[in-house]
């Protein structure tokens, strides 16, 4: 292992992020879209790994929207939501592997070492075809934001890319909404094409990630973190991290702390450059990484040459 084996530092500051994404940081903050009132707390004592892990678990709380949750308790409702839990639907999932979307999987040849794992974690259109070498040809669960359920609807509905494994679908709320303030008002509204997708794909689970635990593990985020994060929620990334440590026993992430490999492609399937894809703009995305850097229980050899982080599972952390 040579000096230049640079990963990724878990002190991160903004300050080091190019002008134009600073920027965009600041106007985000002075924005506050989701009327964020959290106060920072001056001095707080950066915590230990081991006591990071326990917050998340302690705190952030993973639920899918069911038939009771209160405005879904209509008898209309009852025939779009799953009838089972997604504990249910997935049992006790063994290793699993959560793959970022990252332009730096391209040349990876990381396919059979994602496949080798009990459950996979994909994100939004990210796609299999084509690039099974690089990235694994099984999909277990496929978390997707409201953004493409509605503005991309037509895809959405028709790609077979989606008919595979469990679909979960997320929508930013604001910071201290109710359920129902949400539902009244959602950042995009996903709804009808969620009952249309229900309506002709009866068969695949599709849950509803309850929103309340995007603000919970943001609070963690912002605490832990030196100074003002963007006031919007976490990335699909960090929130399909934190989805599969608590359905799992161990979490392999690839490609969320960038290996060698790292590029401004955005996505391994586009050809699109963006620094911002890799570094945040409307997500907190430098600081999740900070996080997921500070918690990593794999090597830096490891982030450097196959660009995984690995977490344990909830269930194996002892507070
Ligand atoms: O762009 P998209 O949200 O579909 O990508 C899925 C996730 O992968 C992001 O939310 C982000 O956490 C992670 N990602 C990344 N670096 C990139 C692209 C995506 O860390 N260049």
């Amino acid at each position: 292992i040579s000096d230049s084996m640079k990963v990724w530092d878990k002190d991160s500051s903004s300050r080091n992020l190019i002008p134009r994404l600073q920027k965009v940081r600041k106007n985000y903050l002075s924005m506050n879209k989701y009327n964020v009132t959290y106060k920072r707390k001056r001095n707080a004592a950066k915590l230990s790994p081991e006591k990071l892990l326990c917050q998340l678990r302690d705190r952030v709380n993973i639920t899918m929207i069911q038939g009771s949750d209160s405005p879904f308790d209509t008898s209309e409702w009852q025939q779009y939501l799953p009838g089972k839990s997604l504990n249910e639907t997935v049992g006790h999932l063994g290793h699993c592997a959560v793959v970022s979307s990252a332009g730096s999987l391209r040349s990876s040849h990381l396919g059979q070492e994602i496949d080798s794992h009990d459950a996979i974690l994909r994100f939004n259109g990210a796609p299999i075809k084509g690039f099974e070498e690089d990235v694994g040809q099984k999909t277990t669960i496929r978390l997707v934001n409201s953004q493409l359920v509605t503005v991309e609807e037509q895809q959405f509905q028709r790609e077979a890319l989606y008919n595979t494994g469990i679909l979960i679908v997320w929508d930013p709320a604001p910071y201290h909404a109710e359920i129902h303030e949400w539902y009244k008002k959602p950042d995009y509204n996903f709804f009808d094409s969620y009952k249309l997708y229900r309506s002709t794909h009866p068969e695949q689970p599709f849950y509803i990630l309850n929103p309340k635990m995007q603000w919970q593990l943001w609070d963690i985020l912002q605490e832990n973190s030196p100074e003002q994060i963007q006031p919007n929620p976490p990335s699909s990334g960090m929130l399909g991290i934190v989805i599969m440590m608590t359905l799992c026993d161990k979490v392999d992430v690839y490609e969320f702390l960038p290996s060698k490999r790292q590029t401004d492609i955005c996505h391994y399937y586009q050809k699109f450059h963006d620094r911002a894809c890799t570094m945040g703009a409307y997500h907190p995305l430098l600081f999740e990484k900070n996080l997921v850097k500070h918690i990593n229980q794999g090597t830096d050899e490891d982030i450097y040459i196959h660009g995984k982080a690995t977490l344990p599972g909830f269930r194996n952390v002892r507070c």
